[in-house]
């Protein structure tokens, strides 16, 4: 089975710029000596100070983000990782500054699988899960391949995350406030009626990534859902990630975080979700 093997070191990122885009925030970081990622690839962040081990302050785990864009830059990558603030590792990093050091392991894990077969490609993103459609949508470009994108938003503040992408962008949200009220598997859908040989790539919540799952089992469509677990290590230590599939259980940081739907009976998963 194809495996991500852990790169051996924790390198220090020098922050370049962080910035608020509605409900989100924007961190962008030079990864002086990292190899290139790649989309749905994720890695492991912390801040090099106030993380934890000091009097009053909480002893943290680094936590998982995708990248967001990564362009080539001298040696190494310039980073950009799309944030909510959920907790206090999030909110720690939400306010490092230009010039602070960010901790990285990465890139993590397995991504998309962009060559899979033809049919256009279809990017449906549920709030955060924007974070990894928004490189491979550049990746798919370059590649002389346009995607349709298909984004779901709690909020018009979270629906601000949309203006990254590309212009015909198709947006919902939950309380109306830009699109029409809807889910974004109602778009899902309807793409899918009008082109049924398209190949789905998702991102999202739990409840979403099982709609998508659910759907795209019933029209036979091939469907790639990058999935979250709570990450301890995120290169296949601590088994605190394994989700359950057809085949066993898989550790999601190094067989994953993106699966083949067709792999899962259930996009759903015990203690999966927030
Ligand atoms: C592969 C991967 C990629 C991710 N990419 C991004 C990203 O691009 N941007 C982003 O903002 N977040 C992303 N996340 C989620 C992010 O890792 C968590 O939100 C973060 O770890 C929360 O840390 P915290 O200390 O702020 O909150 P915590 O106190 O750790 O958690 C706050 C709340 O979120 C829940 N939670 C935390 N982590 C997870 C998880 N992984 N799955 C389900 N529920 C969780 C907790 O149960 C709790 O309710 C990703 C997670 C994974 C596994
Ligand atoms: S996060 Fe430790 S094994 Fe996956």
């Amino acid at each position: 089975m194809e495996r991500t093997l852990a790169p051996p070191e924790r390198r220090v990122a020098r922050v370049s710029g962080i910035e608020r885009l509605g409900a989100y925030y924007v961190i962008g970081a030079e990864d002086a000596s990292g190899p290139e990622p790649q989309p749905g690839q994720f890695y492991m962040l912390s801040s090099a100070r106030g993380w934890g081990g000091q009097r009053d302050e909480r002893p943290y785990l680094p936590r998982a983000f995708s990248y967001a864009r990564a362009r080539a830059s001298g040696a190494g990558v310039a980073l950009d990782f799309l944030l909510e603030v959920v907790g206090p590792g999030t909110g720690r990093l939400a306010g490092l500054a230009p010039g602070d050091g960010l901790c990285l392991v990465g890139p993590l894990g397995i991504g998309f699988d962009i060559d899979a077969g033809a049919g256009r490609p279809l990017l449906v993103g549920g709030g955060i899960g924007a974070a990894p459609l928004l490189c491979l949508e550049e990746q798919l470009l370059e590649m002389g391949e346009e995607a349709r994108v298909l984004l779901g938003f709690r909020t018009a503040a979270h629906a601000q995350a949309a203006a990254l992408f590309g212009s015909g962008a198709a947006v919902v949200t939950d309380d109306g406030s830009v699109g029409r009220q809807a889910f974004v598997t109602e778009l899902l859908r309807e793409e899918l009626d009008a082109d049924p040989a398209a190949r789905v790539f998702a991102c999202g919540p739990p409840a979403m990534l099982e709609a998508v799952r659910a759907l795209c089992a019933e029209r036979e469509t091939r469907a790639q859902l990058a999935l979250e677990s709570g990450m301890a290590c995120g290169f296949g230590a601590c088994f605190g990630c394994v989700v359950p599939t057809r085949e066993g259980y898989l550790r999601l940081c190094v067989d994953g975080p993106v699966l083949d739907a067709e792999r899962l009976e259930t996009a759903l998963f015990p203690g999966a979700g927030h």
